[in-house]
């Protein structure tokens, strides 16, 4: 059935983060958010009604949904690749949050279900998307900093169970730093230099349990099945390289911290879990501020490039081939902390997404 019109979107979990995606999807033009579900219904119930989503109920209830053409999965990492494969099946198109799934085998299922069932999927961060790294890449590619020769990063915060009302999973294999924070900095990275070749890490684990400091649940203990900290280096098929540190355990807060030195110059690119912020260039003889320049959107800004991209036939920006590159990055770098050895990468990322300056999603063009 051909259709016209804003894209119907139905969003599966209703947790910490669907308050951005339905404050940001229900104010784009393109797109209209006809349900939530959750295996809670009463919390759907409660999202549904705080952003005037006239539906909420389970999610076989919204794969059933015959308005819902992409499902925006926001459920917990373990069941990303079930609810996104049986959303593709049901004839949706699907835009998951990271990681796209825990293992490579079931990661290479979504790509293969997407191949042959026509369903596209998307998976965040579409972060790169906004005006903060848009406008960094596009300094890359001008040749700001010449060629690109290598790279710092680093993330170390307490960790989210000081934050989130039930951090259960960023302690569970599909999180931890790496799986949690490291989409961000290595979906920027492989943006930067093109695709990894190999990593090598060293994987450490602060304790064995962490205690919930905020909401209902304050005080009680989640226990710590992954490392929560990972120090990491990767060589690029270009040539380049990149050393970045991903932790749970300081109490020092550093986060957003992506330098990429040139032949020519070093960029000091913005938080890559931001969607604005401006780069510095330096030179040997010059400290240049860079602003960002663009729309810098928010998450759920690739749902609306997917909904135009499906009502006009385009690509997406956010191929889940580049989701997949960094999950096998990710893999290869715990496996790397386990064996002590360095481990290849086979999978290749797709060319960094370069959008124009004048893209608007808050502009109605269905
Ligand atoms: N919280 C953040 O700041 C943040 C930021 C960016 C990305 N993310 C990502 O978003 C995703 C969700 O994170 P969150 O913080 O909102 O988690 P959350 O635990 O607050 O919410 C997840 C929701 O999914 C529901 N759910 C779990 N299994 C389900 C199933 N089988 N069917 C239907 N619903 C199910 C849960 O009941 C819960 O309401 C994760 O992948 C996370 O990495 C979170």
């Amino acid at each position: 059935m051909s259709r016209s019109g804003p894209v119907g979107v139905g969003i599966i979990g209703a947790g910490a983060i669907s308050d951005q995606y339905l404050t940001n999807l229900s104010g784009f033009p393109d797109v209209s958010v006809r349900m939530v579900a959750d295996i809670d219904v009463a919390r759907a119930a409660a999202q549904a009604a705080a952003y005037g989503v006239p539906r909420s109920g389970t999610a076989d209830q919204l794969l059933a949904d015959d308005s819902v053409e992409i499902v925006v999965n926001l459920t917990i990492p373990a069941v990303h690749a079930e609810l996104s494969k049986r959303a593709m099946e049901n004839g949706k198109h699907v835009w998951s949050e990271k990681p796209i799934s825990l293992d490579r085998a079931s990661g290479r299922d979504l790509l293969e279900t997407s191949a042959r069932t026509g369903s596209r999927i998307g998976v965040a961060p579409d972060t790169v998307l906004g005006s903060g790294i848009q406008s960094a890449l596009r300094a890359i590619a001008r040749g700001d900093i010449g060629r690109p020769l290598s790279a710092l990063t680093a993330m170390r915060v307490g960790g989210p169970e000081r934050w989130h009302p039930n951090p259960d999973f960023f302690y569970q294999p599909g999180a931890g730093p790496l799986f949690d924070m490291g989409p961000y900095y290595l979906t920027t990275l492989a943006c930067v230099f093109g695709s990894f070749r190999r990593v090598a890490a060293v994987g450490t684990r602060a304790s064995e349990f962490r205690t919930i400091g905020s909401g209902p649940r304050a005080g009680q203990q989640v226990p710590v099945a992954v490392p929560t900290q990972v120090s990491a280096i990767a060589g690029f098929e270009g040539g380049g390289a990149a050393q970045s540190v991903f932790s749970f355990d300081s109490t020092l807060v550093q986060m957003g911290v992506v330098e990429i030195a040139g032949e020519l110059g070093t960029l000091v690119l913005p938080d890559p879990n931001m969607f604005d912020g401006p780069s510095l260039l330096v030179r040997a003889d010059e400290t240049i501020e860079l602003p960002a320049t663009g729309f810098a959107g928010g998450r759920g800004s690739a749902v609306l490039e997917m909904a135009r991209a499906i009502r006009g036939g385009g690509t997406d920006p956010l191929p889940a081939s580049l989701a997949y590159h960094v999950l096998d990055v990710m893999i290869g770098i715990e496996e790397s902390a386990a064996s002590g050895q360095f481990m290849a990468i086979e999978s290749s990322a797709p060319p960094a997404p370069l959008l124009p300056e004048s893209w608007d999603p808050a502009a109605r063009t269905l």
